[in-house]
């Protein structure tokens, strides 16, 4: 592919990403909505332009995007500049290594949605629903469960995939992530609100998750 058909694709699909976001925050759609809108976007960009556009073999020799924080925080990606993209987006756009055998706690979210594609490697993905939360448990569903290979991507909002809990199963696994906080100005926003999913059973596939701290999910999941 000549580099002015990448500069074409990637400036095209950060400015419908940008859109569908401002669409979001906006109010003009709904977060379903909003993930229908990125399924669409991750099924038109191929993974090769993507990973072009990134640079991601200099990603891959930058420590910068070394696994911190437990994979609370990930580090934020450029664009390439001669690719097009718009600059200044109001998603937040930001990737992270996960070394093998290690997980992304289980968590929910509060007030944001995320989207994420397998860069390289392979992830174990797991995704509930969240069917209500109070002070101290999560109900949830299991909504999908399966292998993430590279190019693959899931969503998540307070409507649908909630929660979600990531595990990476090959060496240089890296994760893309597109991420909209504060959907609601006025609402409070929680980005890692983790729950042990091995609570009790409270029938037609509804969990009762206890919400636990970051040391205990340590201990679980750690
Ligand atoms: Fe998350």
């Amino acid at each position: 592919m000549s580099s002015l058909a990448v500069s074409i694709d990637i400036r095209s699909w950060t400015h419908q990403l940008d859109s569908l976001g401002r669409d979001l925050l906006n109010s003009q759609i709904t977060a379903l909505a909003w993930q229908d809108g990125m399924d669409d976007l991750y099924r038109n960009i191929d993974l090769g332009t993507l990973l072009r556009a990134i640079d991601f073999k200099h990603m891959i020799n930058n420590s910068d995007f070394n696994f911190i924080d437990q994979g609370r925080t990930f580090t934020p990606v450029k664009f390439l500049p001669e690719t097009g993209a718009l600059e200044n987006m109001v998603v937040e756009i930001r990737a992270t290594k996960v070394p093998k055998g290690v997980s992304i706690f289980p968590h929910g979210h509060l007030n944001m949605v995320s989207g994420f594609v397998t860069l390289s490697g392979e992830f174990h993905f797991r995704q509930y629903d969240r069917l209500h939360l109070d002070e101290n448990f999560f109900h949830i569903r299991l909504s999908s469960d399966h292998y993430s290979q590279p190019g693959q991507w899931n969503t998540q909002s307070e409507d649908k995939n909630n929660v979600h809990w990531f595990t990476a199963m090959t060496d240089d696994t890296y994760l893309f992530s597109t991420k909209l906080q504060r959907v609601d100005p006025n609402q409070y926003c929680a980005s890692n609100m983790f729950v042990d999913i091995n609570g009790k059973d409270l029938g037609d596939g509804v969990i009762q998750a206890e919400r636990i701290d970051f040391d205990r999910a340590k201990e679980l999941y750690g």
